[in-house]
């Protein structure tokens, strides 16, 4: 748990971003706890609104000495909608950071860093990171379009190893992130991928991952309502260390995980080996 504030966070900015709206908040207070993959909670309206959920997105940066947190939203339906609609001076009601990031990079390592559309959001800082403390970085950035991809030219600011796919090939390599991603592993020698995406993304990265031999961390975005851990809406199959499989949280214990031990065909099911599985009624 990375120990969250609750604040009212003034809007500096939003600029559009391809099809994303790039959102930077002064978060006095926040900004210096933030790590890679911590994640942050916006609200919706004012305390009257209807849209009860706060709605969930990945930091995407932070400045400790301005302050500052920037996320990149993408227009999904009502409430990112209506938080796309706010302008600099107004104030969001925000609590951050939230979640538990991904393992920081020990010494100079070669990493993969694999993102699905805003996935590469989480995964640039990290990148950063990693070169700074001497290690070299790639990356694979896809989306279902040109306008979906984010993050390209911050990837290319970091490195030469950077392929773009596309699903319709309006850039890049046409087809999926998969496509070129053992081919990428072998090329740049990674020992670790990291990777944020849609679910099925990163079951199919972790395994491509896996197979060629590289430690496989993931960002992963379950629905989720209180994204502090007490409601259990969003919890994920998951082998612990002793071998035994329980719901863990995806909002304290991830959204970063080893992916392997997440089971990722059996997301959305209660799979009859779980512990505890017995008393939800499974046999
Ligand atoms: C850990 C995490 C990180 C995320 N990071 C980002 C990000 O960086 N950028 C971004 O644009 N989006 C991100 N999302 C998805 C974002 O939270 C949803 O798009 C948003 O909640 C949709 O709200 P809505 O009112 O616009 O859509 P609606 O579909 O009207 O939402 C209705 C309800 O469903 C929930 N919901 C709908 N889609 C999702 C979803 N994909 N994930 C979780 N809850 C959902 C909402 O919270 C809300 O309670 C993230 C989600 C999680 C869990
Ligand atoms: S969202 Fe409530 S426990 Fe995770």
């Amino acid at each position: 748990m990375a120990h969250p504030q609750h604040i009212r966070a003034e809007i500096l900015e939003i600029s559009p971003a391809g099809a994303y709206g790039r959102m930077v908040l002064r978060a006095p207070g926040i900004a210096a706890r933030v790590r890679p993959g911590h994640f942050a909670a916006l609200a919706v309206g004012g305390p009257d609104s209807a849209m009860l959920l706060r709605r969930a997105f990945f930091i995407h940066g932070s400045d400790p000495a301005e302050e500052t947190v920037t996320l990149v939203l993408a227009e999904s339906g009502r409430g990112t909608r209506e938080l796309l609609r706010g302008r600099a001076g107004d104030s969001v009601d925000l609590v951050a950071p939230l979640g538990t990031a991904f393992p920081q990079p020990a010494g100079a390592m070669t990493a993969l860093f694999v993102g699905g559309g805003y996935g590469s959001a989480p995964l640039l800082p990290l990148a950063g990171q990693t070169v700074e403390q001497g290690g070299s970085v790639g990356f694979i950035l896809g989306a279902a379009g040109a306008d979906r991809l984010y993050g390209v030219d911050a990837a290319r600011r970091l490195t030469p190893d950077v392929l773009v796919t596309t699903d319709d090939g309006s850039a890049g390599i046409k087809g999926q992130v998969t496509l070129p991603l053992a081919e990428a592993i072998k090329a740049i020698g990674a020992e670790v991928v990291y990777a944020c995406g849609p679910m099925a993304m990163l079951a199919a990265v972790t395994g491509i991952a896996a197979a060629e031999g590289a430690r496989v961390f993931c960002a992963v975005e379950e629905a989720m309502a209180c994204g502090v851990g007490v409601c259990m809406s969003c919890v994920l199959p998951v082998v612990g260390e002793d071998g035994v499989s329980r719901f863990v949280r995806s909002c304290v214990e991830g959204p970063c995980f080893d992916g392997t031990r997440v089971r990722w065909s059996d997301v959305g099911t209660i799979p009859a080996d779980l512990h505890g599985a017995a008393a939800m009624g499974v046999r």
